[in-house]
């Protein structure tokens, strides 16, 4: 049988963090691969390392570190999970998404998620963000699903609606945001594979002909479950590398931290904007 959390484990950690904190932040935002940067601009920042909550999986992978920090940032209270957990890591869907229980439980109700990701539509230049759209969570669809298990009631329905997991009001403001600020960003689906290895020229031929826009290692299962519970999702991907279709050159965690270094001060801005006119 499949780990699951109890309602009593997720809650003791929600209360854990509570207890360390006086603010009721509406807006958790998941910091990828070298976006942790952002987390050290909060003010009056509470910073809990995972080691220190029961349960927490910790990050195991360069450039993802391992705390919470919560505090303010653009007017805003949040609480950013700095440091993401990857299924490839060894972990499961159940671990990986741990924290969106609890961000729910905590009183959440935006979820802001980034990541790096290679840009298989061709006209995409790596440096440049994406929105997501819509996602493909070919994962989750051929078997490891976040949501796979006893229903948790007191979160969401068995069955739940994906139709809208990328709240169009929140992605209209980011598309706005970078208009202003002059910032390219594309728009697209994302499609989470399980990694760790890049794709295949043919397997990146398969993503491109089912309709993906960008392929990562992450996100969908964080974002199953944050729709399950009802929180609103905007994703930004930012675009580090451009999947050879062909074979001719490869992808490598080195250009995807390299592209990823040019691209935090955009992502950063971009962020930045948007928090300052999330509705909470
Ligand atoms: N494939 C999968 N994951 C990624 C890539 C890629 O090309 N770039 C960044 N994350």
């Amino acid at each position: 049988m499949t780990k699951t959390y109890t309602l009593e484990q997720i809650d003791k950690i929600a209360n854990e963090i509570q207890g360390r904190i006086d603010i009721h932040p509406k807006i958790a935002m998941i910091l990828g691969s070298g976006l942790g940067k952002l987390s050290e601009l909060v003010s009056n920042a509470v910073v809990i390392p995972y080691n220190e909550l029961p349960e927490w999986p910790l990050s195991t992978v360069e450039g993802h570190a391992g705390n919470l920090v919560i505090g303010q940032l653009e007017g805003q209270d949040v609480l950013i999970m700095n440091g993401r957990l990857h299924y490839y890591e060894g972990y499961s869907p159940q671990q990986i998404t741990l924290p969106i229980r609890v961000f729910q439980r905590l009183g959440i109700e935006i979820l802001v998620v980034t990541n790096a990701a290679g840009g298989i539509n061709q006209t995409f230049v790596p440096g440049n963000p994406m929105l997501i759209t819509d996602q493909i969570n070919l994962l989750g669809m051929a078997g490891p699903n976040p949501l796979r298990g006893p229903n948790m009631e007191e979160f969401g329905p068995r069955f739940p609606d994906m139709s809208q997991a990328y709240d169009r009001e929140l992605g209209q403001i980011a598309k706005e945001e970078a208009q202003e600020m002059d910032i390219t960003l594309y728009e697209g689906v994302y499609v989470s594979l399980a990694g760790p290895t890049f794709e295949t020229p043919a397997e990146l031929r398969f993503l491109q002909t089912i309709g993906a826009d960008a392929v990562g290692m992450s996100t969908a299962p964080e974002v199953t479950v944050a729709r399950h519970s009802g929180l609103r999702v905007l994703g930004i991907s930012g675009i580090t590398n451009k999947a050879s279709l062909d074979g001719e050159s490869a992808a490598s965690h080195e250009e995807v931290m390299e592209t990823g270094k040019r691209l935090i001060p955009k992502m950063m801005k971009l962020l930045r904007g948007i928090l300052k006119r999330l509705p909470c």
